[in-house]
């Protein structure tokens, strides 16, 4: 994979989406692609590089945005606090924290593209992230009050890799949500239902129109 600059990341962003809101978030406006095939493809070509991950920042997954929706309507939870958005890609669910009002909001994602659209976002909502791109989950976790993680069960090794250090989140006495419509590896134990949203989505992405999400707090154990 051929090294590319944040100025070249943050074009291609521009180029291959539109701003627009989700049914479900009218209040955020994010870099959007509409159809997920000519994106992909994009990426891989204009970038002159392979084996790229799929584009997932060019999406508001549903997890992410079912988080973002529980955040804007309840406010409180994260009023004041220090806040991480795990796994961000878009920084959808980053955006609503901030915009109800978190004192800090961090986020953290390996795609270099979606770095640079979350800095997109970040600016076009009129919030400020403090983004990075290292791996957390290979140290301990910080001192957040607040961790969220958008949809961040559909892959084995990821799961394996980041559920368990949620739960050290959570045993440090972080509040850990989940966003997650039912993904293959959501863990099974050690989840406290606390709200469900109805989310419109494309059959392009999720093979339906819409997705029940359930917003679980993860528990240390
Ligand atoms: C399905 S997307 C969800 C993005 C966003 N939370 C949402 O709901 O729209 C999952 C993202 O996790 C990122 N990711 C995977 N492992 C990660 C890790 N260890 N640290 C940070 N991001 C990670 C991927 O790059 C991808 O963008």
């Amino acid at each position: 994979v051929r090294p590319f600059s944040r100025d070249e990341a943050t074009a291609f962003v521009r180029a291959q989406t539109a701003l627009a809101a989700t049914p479900l978030l009218p209040e955020i406006r994010l870099h959007l692609a509409t159809e997920i095939t000519p994106l992909w493809q994009a990426t891989e070509a204009e970038l002159a590089v392979s084996g790229l991950p799929p584009p997932y920042w060019a999406f508001a997954w549903v997890g992410g945005q079912a988080l973002a929706r529980h955040v804007l309507d309840r406010p409180e939870l994260v009023r004041g606090k220090r806040v991480l958005d795990f796994a961000a890609g878009s920084g959808v669910t980053g955006i609503a924290a901030a915009l109800a009002g978190a004192a800090r909001v961090e986020a953290s994602e390996l795609d270099p593209l979606a770095l640079a659209a979350l800095a997109l976002n970040a600016a076009a909502n009129g919030v400020t992230i403090a983004a990075t791109g290292d791996d957390l989950t290979a140290e301990a976790p910080k001192d957040w009050d607040v961790v969220l993680a958008g949809d961040v069960c559909y892959e084995r090794p990821m799961a394996e890799r980041v559920v368990p250090w949620l739960r050290r989140a959570a045993a440090q006495g972080a509040l850990v949500l989940l966003g997650d419509p039912g993904r293959a590896y959501l863990p099974k134990e050690g989840l406290v239902e606390q709200a469900r949203y109805t989310v419109p989505t494309t059959r392009e992405l999720e093979d339906r129109d819409s997705r029940e999400v359930t917003i679980h707090r993860l528990l240390a154990a």
